[in-house]
């Protein structure tokens, strides 16, 4: 063993040796406030799908792994370090295959049903309504109910608003409160049908909209206190501009938010490629390089956004994002369980860093998924549970939420690899809520540091602090019952000097500084 690491340090010293250093530059508008980073934008995305819920987040209460009536300690406990802002649920997909009454009443009277978009698998609905506002609340999030609009009429939408909302006394409310929960259930945010233009119904845009319409007619708030719940209407798939045009055109003034999906995925002509771990520089490139085309997807979405709603009432929502691989055996994996590599916490940082910029517009996002799922936050096996590399990047950009945006304006050379080319730098600035200024860098490029020198302009900072998130390889992760090999660390690679701040940014990393 000691051989081993040995002959590991040697060769880690010997690719230090090897990795040159790139320069890049970055002018700070400390004085140029732009709008809030509203802490929506780190929201979480959990899914009836795969153990998502199950194992991942509900155990039972009579199961030997520490929880709190049903739900993993473990993993609250984890979330929390998150301050995760809100939770979407039920789905995705299972949303509009979903009946609400199936997960209310007690455990042992509910129907076992088929989980027809995930694998056919058993759906127990232990966990249904009061099990998730209860995981919410434990773990301190706001909710984000999915309502079924692709199979179910705006009935069942309509009663099960009044169930969990109404604190009257009428018929859904008191068997609300026969189930155990006297005070209503606090919604802020609620997607009326997911997908639609696929697993919600495959819907055109015009018949969405005008569905959209007949549901939002009978959507009550129910006395909520204000704000009332916002209501999202299924957006885009990725580039589908069209979608968003119509949908904005028939239905633009009668919703409050429009959801964009989008997944980073591996080229579609890699029959072999895509996977999670022992992947190439090339596949490292790819999927970097179709994180960042978020940005410009989002960029024209908005666009069109601002025309029929100039004034920005409607938030642009991106209610699912993250990584989608082949699994590693090269075979999918309709669990959709993946690995998660130092390259999602990098992905994720890039995204953030994007989302940053396009505030005026983009008020929530999700990642898909907290537990278990895609670009997880957290893997579990029964007991067992590990953060993620994309768990870190989240914990890192903590103060990012409800900060206000500054311009950064980023000149960064290329990492370039065949035909494709990535800029090395992606970073975003704020000032945080406890008066820090913090500023946010991916460095995307997987052979190179880079050396990041920030003019400051009229800030005047002291002190600098900060995490950093790195690997000796690219496609490391974290293993059960070992110590984390990717796990944000204290950064000490930042010199200030004369109105300038100077980062050592080393290759494939993420890192945060604070300023004072
Ligand atoms: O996140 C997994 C699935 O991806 C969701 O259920 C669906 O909305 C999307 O296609």
């Amino acid at each position: 063993m000691i051989g081993r690491l040995l002959a590991m340090s040697a060769l880690c010293a010997a690719s230090h040796a090897l990795a040159a250093t790139q320069a890049a530059t970055a002018q700070l508008h400390a004085d140029q406030p732009g709008p809030t980073i509203p802490r929506y934008i780190y929201g979480q995305f959990s899914e009836h799908l795969g153990s998502g819920i199950y194992d991942g987040i509900w155990v039972g209460e009579k199961s030997s792994i520490p929880n709190v009536r049903g739900i993993r300690s473990d993993v609250v406990r984890a979330l929390r370090e998150l301050k995760v802002p809100l939770i979407r649920w039920p789905g995705g997909c299972f949303a509009d295959d979903y009946n609400w009454r199936d997960g209310i009443g007690p455990r042992d009277k509910r129907p076992g049903r088929k989980n027809n978009w995930w694998t056919g698998k058993h759906e127990s609905n232990q966990f249904g309504t009061h099990e998730f506002m209860d995981f919410a609340e434990q773990v301190g999030a706001d909710a984000y109910i999915g309502v079924n609009l692709g199979s179910a009429p705006p009935r069942d939408m309509r009663d099960w608003m009044e169930y969990m909302t109404s604190d009257g006394d009428n018929a859904l409310a008191n068997e609300r409160r026969r189930n155990g929960r006297d005070q209503p259930f606090k919604v802020p945010v609620v997607g009326i049908g997911n997908e639609s233009w696929g697993c919600g119904g495959n819907m055109r845009p015009e018949y969405y909209a005008d569905e959209y319409r007949r549901f939002q007619t009978f959507f009550h708030n129910n006395g909520q206190a204000a704000p009332a719940a916002i209501r999202v209407a299924s957006g885009a798939d990725r580039e589908d501009y069209n979608w968003t045009d119509v949908v904005m055109k028939q239905a633009g003034a009668k919703l409050d938010a429009l959801s964009l999906h989008y997944y980073t995925l591996p080229p579609a002509d890699w029959k072999e490629g895509g996977k999670a771990t022992r992947f190439s520089k090339e596949e490292w490139v790819a999927i970097l390089a179709g994180a960042l085309r978020i940005d410009d997807i989002i960029r024209r979405h908005a666009a069109i956004m601002d025309k029929y709603d100039p004034k920005k009432r409607v938030g642009l929502y991106v209610d699912e994002w993250g990584t989608w691989y082949r699994s590693d055996s090269g075979k999918f994996d309709w669990d959709l369980r993946q690995q998660n590599t130092l390259r999602d916490g990098v992905v994720a940082a890039a995204h953030f860093n994007i989302f940053h910029r396009h505030t005026d517009r983009v008020k929530q996002t999700s990642i898909a998924q907290t537990m278990n799922v895609l670009q997880a936050m957290i893997l579990t096996d029964g007991p067992k549970m590990v953060l993620t590399p994309t768990y870190y990047a989240f914990k890192m950009y903590v103060p990012f939420q409800d900060a206000t945006a500054l311009p950064l304006d980023v000149s960064s050379p290329s990492y370039r690899l065949g035909a494709t080319a990535i800029p090395s730098i992606n970073a975003s600035a704020a000032k945080g809520k406890d008066g820090k200024i913090y500023i946010g860098i991916a460095n995307m490029n997987p052979d190179d540091n880079v050396q990041f020198s920030v003019n400051l302009g009229t800030l005047a900072a002291t002190k600098v602090s900060g995490q950093v998130l790195t690997a000796q390889q690219m496609d490391q992760f974290n293993e059960f019952g070992k110590s984390p090999a990717v796990a944000a660390q204290p950064y000490r690679g930042a010199t200030l000097a004369n109105g300038a701040l100077t980062l050592d940014l080393p290759a494939k990393s993420v890192v945060v500084v604070g300023l004072e």
